[in-house]
């Protein structure tokens, strides 16, 4: 019979054996309950602890110890490795000679390749990229904008406030107003960014979705000039057969202002002829004078669209809510 001190020891080194042996939950419980369940090789031991001499029993005490841990150790290991390893190689059917198994490789999300399809369109005919905050105050939201205190998208309702005063922007409108004020005419950009809104979760709605605005000033800019730089965008997003339409609209900082319908039937969407896909319009000349512009020398045209609808255009989604799961499934069908 061998020793109580041997006993652990051997306890200590045949336990990482048994685990390593282990290849799913229920074989690492059979040798769990083995070694510390109830009846186990480990409390059977502990319990001769209590007839050891007086002189042995520290030295007892840290042999037991030490195999306690051991066994720990070695189940929290395998467990490790069979999580990570995948049944397959823990039931012994590691081969090495087959190839490496593929990580997936990211990639980039649905929304950012359509602003990026679309920053480069714009590019092309001398846009520059310009960028604002997140986080905005009631002026560049919309005083600035022509927008007055009563107007009802100032309503707790439908704008997300902060505790500080601020708010988070419900429109990249809002990047107008910066660039003005610190920029002359000619200008000439378009500002790609999310926004927030207190709007009720559905199909076609998110509290944050993203925008591209486009703001052009300079001397003689005409709705020609604006209707013009509307089409290109279209025909060279769409396709050369899509046509737009002005309907007329109102929105506070623009004056005229419309709301652009693309033909629907070109792109064989069926049942509609027209699709209502973004704002636009003339700068108002009050939105000149919050930023210190002459009004009567400047002319200029901005508008407003929606990336998700294009994106749910482009690819027929139907669900705005798609895009922020985080479902791979989804997510990889668009590169
Ligand atoms: N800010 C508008 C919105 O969030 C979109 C828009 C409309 C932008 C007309 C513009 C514009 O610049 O001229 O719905």
């Amino acid at each position: 019979m061998p020793s109580l001190e041997e006993q652990f020891i051997a306890l200590k080194s045949q336990a990482p054996v048994d685990f390593s042996g282990a290849v799913d939950e229920e074989s690492m419980e059979a040798v769990r309950v083995k070694y510390v369940g109830r009846k186990g090789l480990l409390p059977e031991l502990m319990k001769q602890l209590g007839v050891v001499p007086a002189a042995d029993k520290p030295k007892m005490g840290r042999l037991a110890n030490e195999a306690k841990q051991a066994i720990q150790a070695a189940f929290d290991q395998r467990k490790a490795e069979i999580e990570h390893a995948g049944a397959e190689s823990a039931a012994g059917l590691f081969d090495a000679t087959l190839p490496g198994r593929r990580r997936r490789i990211g990639r980039l999300h649905p929304l950012t390749l359509t602003m990026e399809r679309v920053v480069e369109i714009f590019r092309k005919i001398g846009f520059t990229v310009a960028e604002g905050p997140e986080i905005e105050d009631d002026w560049h939201c919309f005083d600035a904008l022509n927008t007055p205190a009563d107007h009802p998208a100032r309503d707790l309702q439908d704008t997300l406030y902060l505790k500080n005063g601020k708010l988070l922007r419900t429109q990249t409108s809002t990047v107008q107003i910066r660039i003005m004020e610190k920029f002359r005419p000619p200008i000439r950009i378009v500002a790609p960014g999310r926004v927030f809104r207190r709007d009720e979760v559905d199909a076609t709605h998110s509290a944050c979705f993203s925008q591209i605005e486009g703001l052009y000033v300079a001397e003689n800019v005409s709705v020609a000039d604006l209707k013009g730089t509307v089409d290109f965008f279209f025909k060279e997003l769409l396709g050369p057969g899509v046509r737009t339409r002005f309907r007329p609209h109102f929105f506070p900082y623009t004056e005229p202002s419309f709301e652009i319908d693309f033909s629907a039937e070109s792109l064989g969407i069926k049942g509609k002829e027209w699709l209502e896909i973004a704002g636009c319009g003339m700068v108002d000349p009050n939105v000149f004078k919050a930023v210190g512009y002459d009004a009567e020398k400047y002319t200029g045209f901005a508008f407003g669209f929606g990336i998700e609808r294009i994106a749910m255009i482009l690819h027929g989604i139907d669900d705005i809510r798609l895009f922020y799961q985080n479902d791979p499934r989804f997510l990889e069908q668009f590169c």
